[in-house]
């Protein structure tokens, strides 16, 4: 649902009407922040509009570099790699980290980025159940005790909120002498106690190997960082393809993600009040008789089932005035759907406890399969093709997606990417 105004605690969507949102990533009300919005303006009018290259060659500036050494000093780590997304900092480790002969073990519902970045890997490619350390000791016994082995997980899944076990994977890593790698997307800004992450929290940021991050969420902006040894970064401007051979992200981003760190350093009540919020949503959503899923950080997920079930319960929330996400296959397990709620720093007791009352109706009145309950919105119901007049249809066959993604694989698993978004 497109919006026509920041993200905000309240914000304006395309049908003009301004909703209660607890479906943004904005988790520390950064977007809108004066001295966050100063660093990308500062940025723009220094450096201009595009970085004009990758950062091997001539995209990389000043500001890349100071971004760099302060995530690297406030992860206490050698070096960071700032990359255009969060995405390609995945890609861009993954792909590069290992070689035929090494093996890349990932948890089955680890990000897309990852899961793209483990296929992109000359290594062998190992999945473990989701959360399961058991499964991920049993799939280090299958691997060929000379391979180099990198375990690679979310620290916070971000549909269903959940954080990874990390002190036992680290426990884990360590006995199997396998480097860890920890996605932090949702983990920096809101957990631990200066809000670098899930690794953090659990008292074992020193055992990771390498962190990634993103700036898209807790820092306001865009772009992406891994956070590692002096040696792997070194290895990784060469050698990372997404890394070399894309442009780097533009200068009014990282302006905007060196001042968002900047509050974050300086401001650890931030963090603070996401999870105190996040844990009153959670409270007062069990206190209401909605089923949550269990969590720490700002990702608080409301189980509802399958897909047409959670559509349905989000259009009746939406029509109520409160926006949050259903996230549905392949977000999730095909019947897992859930009602992805998220809180910013800047959201109001409040605020949140009239979206548990909406939410907490809308579930009531959309338990049964039936119509779908309030109107649909307007956005929703646009064509997903772009419609082209009679005379512009091309004679040749377009382009189209394997037939994995069509109806011909409803009910199996066949045509679902292996990651969760
Ligand atoms: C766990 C996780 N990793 C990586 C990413 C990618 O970050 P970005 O959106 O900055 O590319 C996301 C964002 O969707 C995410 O949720």
């Amino acid at each position: 649902m497109p919006v026509s105004g920041a993200a905000g605690p309240v914000t304006r969507y395309t049908d003009g009407v301004e909703r209660t949102n607890l479906g943004s990533n904005n988790y520390l009300g950064l977007t809108t922040d004066p001295r966050v919005a100063e660093g990308a303006r500062a940025a723009l009018e220094r450096y201009g509009t595009g970085a004009s290259g990758s950062r091997l060659l001539n995209g990389t500036s000043q500001l890349h570099l100071a971004l760099e050494a302060e995530l690297a000093d406030f992860y206490g780590v050698e070096a960071a790699v700032v990359t255009s997304s969060g995405f390609t900092a995945n890609l861009a480790l993954l792909s590069a980290v290992g070689g035929p002969g090494d093996a890349v073990l990932v948890d089955a519902h680890a990000h897309a980025s990852l899961q793209a970045g483990a296929a992109a890997s000359r290594a062998q490619v190992l999945r473990w159940r989701h959360n399961d350390v058991d499964s991920l000791r049993s799939r280090l016994e299958r691997v060929d005790p000379a391979a180099g082995v990198v375990v690679v997980t979310d620290g916070v899944y971000s549909m269903q909120g959940e954080t990874a076990p990390l002190a036992d994977l680290a426990a884990v890593c360590a006995q199997a002498g396998a480097r860890l790698v920890v996605d932090e997307a949702h983990g920096i800004g809101v957990l631990g106690a200066t809000g670098r992450g899930a690794a953090e929290a659990a008292g074992v940021l020193a055992a990771v190997d390498a962190v990634t991050i993103t700036m898209s969420k807790s820092l306001g902006s865009c772009g992406g960082a891994v956070l590692t040894t002096a040696a792997l970064a070194e290895g990784l401007r060469t050698r990372a393809v997404p890394y070399v051979f894309a442009a780097a992200n533009v200068p009014a981003s990282v302006g905007a993600s060196l001042a968002a760190l900047r509050v974050l350093r300086a401001e650890p009540e931030r963090p603070a009040r996401v999870r105190s919020l996040g844990e009153l949503l959670r409270r007062e959503l069990a206190r209401a008789g909605v089923p949550v899923l269990a969590g720490q950080g700002a990702v608080v997920a409301v189980p509802v089932g399958d897909d047409e079930q959670v559509l349905r319960a989000w259009r009746a929330v939406f029509a109520a005035g409160v926006y949050v996400n259903a996230a549905v296959h392949p977000a999730v397990p095909r019947g897992q759907g859930v009602l992805r709620l998220s809180v910013m720093s800047t959201h109001t007791e409040e605020q949140l406890e009239r979206a548990v009352a909406v939410v907490a109706a809308a579930l009531r009145d959309t338990a049964a399969p039936g119509p779908a309950a309030g109107p649909v919105p307007a956005a929703a119901e646009r064509p997903l093709v772009v419609q082209l007049p009679p005379d512009a249809v091309p004679a040749r066959t377009p382009l189209v997606l394997p037939a994995q993604h069509g109806p011909a694989a409803a009910g199996t698993r066949a045509g679902a990417p292996p990651g969760r978004a």
